[in-house]
């Protein structure tokens, strides 16, 4: 039912002001491309991410993201998507798991040393070590150990040394080498 108005603002069916943010819908950019979300404007970026859009690549890391696997990218910096509502993303660009391969399918360079290296177990953990290394990488082209090992994800599967040795492996560009 098309809601009702009072004062020429839009009410809900029982005569609560329909919120601006739903009103106007939150242009969000994602994997490059565009989104209008008109629901709950307090949807975690998370459920909207896996319920709405069917990207379920970025996983639950706990009700703070405090394991790491719902790290998206929101501009150039790592967030946990459970703690992000929709309504702070306005005409903001995020970039999930999803959208590190290159158009064509090629795999970005850190999920090849992922592979290569095999990183990966359950691979519940690898779309939150993959955003956190992809912005590592950014910003310490040659990490160290010590800057690796500062990422606060972490594998229940004890992935965690063939993980930095894949981020190293991209690194040193050998991703996709014997
Ligand atoms: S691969 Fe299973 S939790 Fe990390």
């Amino acid at each position: 039912m098309a809601p009702a108005q009072a004062h020429g603002v839009p009410v809900t069916p029982d005569n609560n002001i329909v919120p601006a943010a739903v009103r106007s819908g939150i242009a969000v950019e994602i994997n490059g491309e565009h989104f209008v979300h008109t629901g709950d404007p307090q949807m975690p970026l998370l459920w909207y991410l896996r319920d709405v859009l069917w990207l379920t690549g970025t996983k639950y890391g706990g009700a703070h993201g405090e394991n790491g696997s719902d790290l998206v990218l929101v501009g150039d910096k790592p967030v946990s998507a459970i703690t992000q509502p929709m309504v702070k993303l306005d005409g903001k660009r995020i970039t999930t798991v999803e959208g590190l391969a290159a158009n064509d399918g090629a795999l970005h360079p850190l999920q090849q040393a992922f592979i290569d290296e095999d990183a990966i177990g359950c691979g519940y953990c690898t779309p939150g070590w993959l955003i956190a290394g992809v912005d590592l990488l950014k910003r310490k082209p040659q990490p160290t150990d010590a800057d690796i090992d500062q990422l606060t994800n972490t594998c229940r599967c004890g992935c965690q040394t063939r993980v930095r040795a894949a981020i190293k492996r991209a690194a040193a560009g050998k991703a996709g080498q014997a």
